[in-house]
């Protein structure tokens, strides 16, 4: 895989990474149906040069966790590559996230996924959403001793807009990275990724190879895949947003080898200046 770097987490890692959510039951819920093939994922994206993943305590909930450090910890730990983790979100059964921003129940969180993990510090811990139930100034003020006391080296927020970046600001927080739902099909997001860009934020798209339907046969992706000698829809929706900011890290998920291998290679995907034009304006 050759792609631009990026700075996250105190390290310098590879700009297209891999999201570990799928690596779960349906509903992201539970263990996965295939746990020797989880195991093989998360080994091969390293292989191919992964450096950046992405994960959160509620996936499974704990498996995802689980699954790294069984896959991935060398002992100390793990290298050269960046495990961002998230906590903040509390699940009652698949598909059910109930958020929960207070402090004694973010200290939970941040203390068992540094056991799960492994670590004495996390990379990058994002909260996973904001609860609209807690005062923001307790959640923050909570998340400002993590970093003060070393529990991680950066935070990260993640489904925010501006104005939720800019309250976490005002409350001491430096802000490492945003994650949001965002792709070439969906642009909700166009603020916020115009904000990270201008202030140096990491913007770590999800949902990233879902383009809707710009991806169907006859459709914008599939005519420019075309150009591109046997590229798939997946890889040019990756190509795309490798190629719309150089503060984006994509984090494509998959449960499958073959799938991880066909999106790692959009990172030799050059999309021309018309090629991109197009499939921005396609949306
Ligand atoms: N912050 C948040 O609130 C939030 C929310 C959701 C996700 N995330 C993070 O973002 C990561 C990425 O999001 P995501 O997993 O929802 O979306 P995604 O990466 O856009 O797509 C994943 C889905 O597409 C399929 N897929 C992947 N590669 C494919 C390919 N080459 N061809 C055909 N199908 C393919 C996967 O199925 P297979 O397993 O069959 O490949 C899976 O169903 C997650 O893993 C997670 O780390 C964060």
């Amino acid at each position: 895989m050759t792609t631009s770097t990026i700075d996250i987490g105190g390290k310098t890692v590879n700009r297209l990474g891999y999201g570990a959510m799928r690596i779960t039951g349906d509903g992201v819920w539970g263990p996965p149906k295939d746990h020797d093939e989880a195991v093989r994922v998360l080994r091969r994206a390293v292989e191919l040069g992964v450096t950046f993943i992405d994960t959160a305590d509620s996936y499974g909930p704990y498996v995802s966790e689980d699954l790294i450090k069984e896959a991935l910890h060398d002992g100390t730990g793990y290298g050269d590559v960046v495990i961002a983790t998230k906590g903040g979100l509390t699940r009652s059964g698949p598909n059910v996230w109930p958020p929960l921003g207070r402090p004694e129940y973010l200290r939970q969180c941040i203390l068992m996924s540094l056991r799960r993990l492994g670590v004495e510090q996390i990379d990058l811990w994002q909260l996973h959403r904001i609860d609209p139930n807690t005062p923001r100034e307790e959640t923050f003020g909570e998340i400002k001793k993590f970093l003060d006391e070393g529990l991680t080296k950066q935070f990260g927020l993640s489904e925010v807009s501006v104005e939720d970046i800019e309250s976490a600001q005002a409350a001491g927080l430096p802000i490492a990275s945003v994650q949001n739902l965002y792709n070439v099909g969906n642009r909700s997001a166009e603020d916020v990724v115009d904000y990270c860009d201008a202030h140096g934020i990491v913007f770590i798209p999800w949902f990233p190879v879902n383009a809707g339907k710009l991806a169907n046969p006859g459709g914008p992706l599939d005519e420019v895949a075309k150009q591109h000698g046997g590229a798939t829809t997946s890889q040019l929706a990756l190509a795309w947003l490798l190629r719309r900011s150089p503060v984006i890290a994509p984090i494509p998920g998959t449960s499958s080898v073959a799938h991880l291998e066909e999106n790692l290679k959009a990172a030799d995907l050059a999309l021309s200046d018309d090629e991109f034009q197009t499939l921005s304006d396609a949306a």
